[in-house]
C-alpha cells in the first residue's frame, strides 16, 4: 500500500481516512474537516486501533484551532474527542499532549503549531512500529530456532493489529512484516475476532494486500490448533497496559492466553509506549471497557454473491445480547511485551526500564 491510515489535505484544513467500515468489500477513503466529523469517524469506527485513533484525534484538535484556538474551545474538544471510546488510552495520550503542547502557545500560534504536533504523533508512530517489528523480528527468529525441524513460522493474532490500526505498519504484524522482509517463511493463523470481525473483515485483507500466507479462523479454533502445535506464538496488540503489565485489548484475547498458556505457546503482546498507562495497576479492575451496541451481535453484516451489501440477523428477535469490547489479559498469561524500546517482561521493574525520555513516553510516566 502507498500510502498510510490518515494524511492531511494540503492547506491544513482537513485529513483523509480509509473508512474501514466498508472493508474488505470495498476501499472508500473519506475526507474529515472537523473534530466533530473526527468524533463521529472514531466512534463509528471508520478509523479504529489504539494508534490510529490516538492521531486521528489529534488532528480533530489540530482541526479546532482552525475555528477557535482559545483554552475553552480546545478543552470543550479534548472532552469530546476522549468521551467517543473509553479502553484505548493512546486516545486521551494524544489528547493530552496536543493540549499541554498548545496551552503553552500564545493563541495566534496554536494552528501551526497543531499541525505540525499531529503530523510529529505520526510520524513517532511509524517509526515506533518499525522498531517493534525489528524487535519482534528478533523473537521470532528465537522461536524459529528452537521449532524442531524449522521451517514455516506459524503465527496466530486477535483482532486487527496491523497498519489499518496504526498510522502505519501495525504493531502486532509489524514483526510478521519485518519477518517477511527478512525472508523467514511466516504464515498467520487470523482469529475471525467477533463480533466486528476485525481479524476476518481487516486482517485478512491486509495480509493478502501485503502477500502474507495467511487463514482465517473461527475464534473458537485457536485453542485446538495450539493443541496440535500448529501454532508457534501469538502475537496480538493491546489498547491499554497497566504499570504490572495487564494488558487490556480486544475481547477473546484472554482466551488466547489462556490456551497459549496451557500449550507452553509464547503470548507476545506488541506496546507502543503509547498505549501505556502508567497511572493504573490492576487492568481488570481499573481499565473502563467499553460496552458497544448488542446490535453488532445480533447482526451480521456482508456482501452477497450478487454484491448487493446486506446486513441479516443472527439471533432471534428478543433475545437479549452484551458485547463487550474489550477484556483483560493478566501479566503472568503474558510471554513479553515488545515496546519500541525493547522487550520487557510483563511486570512493573521490567516496565519502569522504558519510562522517560521522549514525547512518546507512557501516560503518566
Ligand atoms: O475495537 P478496535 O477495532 O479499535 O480494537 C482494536 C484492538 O483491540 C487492537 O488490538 C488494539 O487497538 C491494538 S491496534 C495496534
Amino acid at each position: 500500500m502507498p500510502h498510510r491510515t490518515l494524511w492531511p489535505e494540503a492547506g491544513e484544513g482537513a485529513v483523509f481516512v480509509i473508512d474501514q467500515r466498508q472493508l474488505p468489500h470495498g476501499f472508500v477513503v473519506a475526507r474529515l474537516a472537523s473534530a466533530a466529523a473526527v468524533a463521529l469517524a472514531i466512534r463509528e469506527m471508520w478509523v479504529r486501533g489504539a494508534p490510529l485513533i490516538g492521531a486521528c484525534a489529534a488532528y480533530g484538535l489540530a482541526m479546532q484551532t482552525s475555528e477557535d484556538a482559545s483554552d475553552a474551545a480546545l478543552a470543550r474538544t479534548a472532552f469530546a474527542l476522549m468521551g467517543t471510546r473509553p479502553t484505548a488510552v493512546n486516545l486521551a495520550w494524544a489528547v493530552d499532549r496536543m493540549i499541554t503542547r498548545l496551552q503553552a502557545l500564545p493563541v495566534a500560534q496554536r494552528r501551526a503549531a497543531a499541525w505540525h504536533e499531529a503530523a510529529l504523533i505520526c510520524d513517532e508512530d511509524e517509526a515506533a512500529n518499525r522498531a517493534i517489528g525489528e524487535h519482534g523480528l528478533k523473537l521470532l527468529r528465537e522461536v524459529l530456532e528452537r521449532k524442531p525441524g524449522g521451517g514455516r513460522l506459524n503465527i496466530l493474532t486477535h483482532c486487527n493489529a496491523g497498519w489499518l490500526a496504526t498510522v502505519d505498519r501495525g504493531t502486532a504484524l509489524a514483526p510478521v512484516y519485518a519477518a517477511r522482509d527478512f525472508g523467514l517463511d511466516v504464515h498467520v493463523w487470523v482469529d475471525e475476532t467477533r463480533p466486528r470481525n476485525q481479524g476476518a473483515s481487516l486482517t485478512a485483507w491486509e495480509l493478502r494486500e501485503e502477500g502474507i500466507a495467511h487463514t482465517v479462523i473461527a475464534d473458537n479454533t485457536g485453542g485446538h490448533l495450539m493443541q496440535k502445535g500448529q501454532v508457534d506464538a501469538v502475537i496480538v496488540g493491546c489498547d491499554r497496559v497497566t504499570r504490572r503489565g495487564d494488558v487490556c485489548n480486544k475481547i477473546g484475547t484472554y482466551l488466547k492466553a489462556l490456551a497459549a498458556h496451557d500449550n507452553g505457546v509464547p503470548f507476545y503482546v506488541a506496546m507502543p509506549l503509547s498505549t501505556l498507562d502508567w497511572r493504573l495497576n490492576d487492568g481488570l479492575a481499573e481499565i473502563p471497557i467499553e460496552e458497544r451496541d448488542a446490535r453488532e451481535l445480533t447482526h451480521i453484516a456482508g456482501v452477497a454473491d450478487s454484491g448487493e451489501r446486506v446486513e441479516v440477523r443472527l439471533t432471534p428477535a428478543g433475545s437479549p445480547a452484551l458485547n463487550f469490547g474489550f477484556d483483560v489479559t493478566p501479566a503472568r498469561l503474558v510471554t513479553a511485551l515488545i515496546s519500541e524500546r525493547g522487550v520487557v517482561a510483563a511486570n512493573e521493574a521490567a516496565l519502569a526500564t522504558l519510562r522517560g525520555g521522549n514525547g512518546s513516553a507512557a501516560h503518566g510516566g
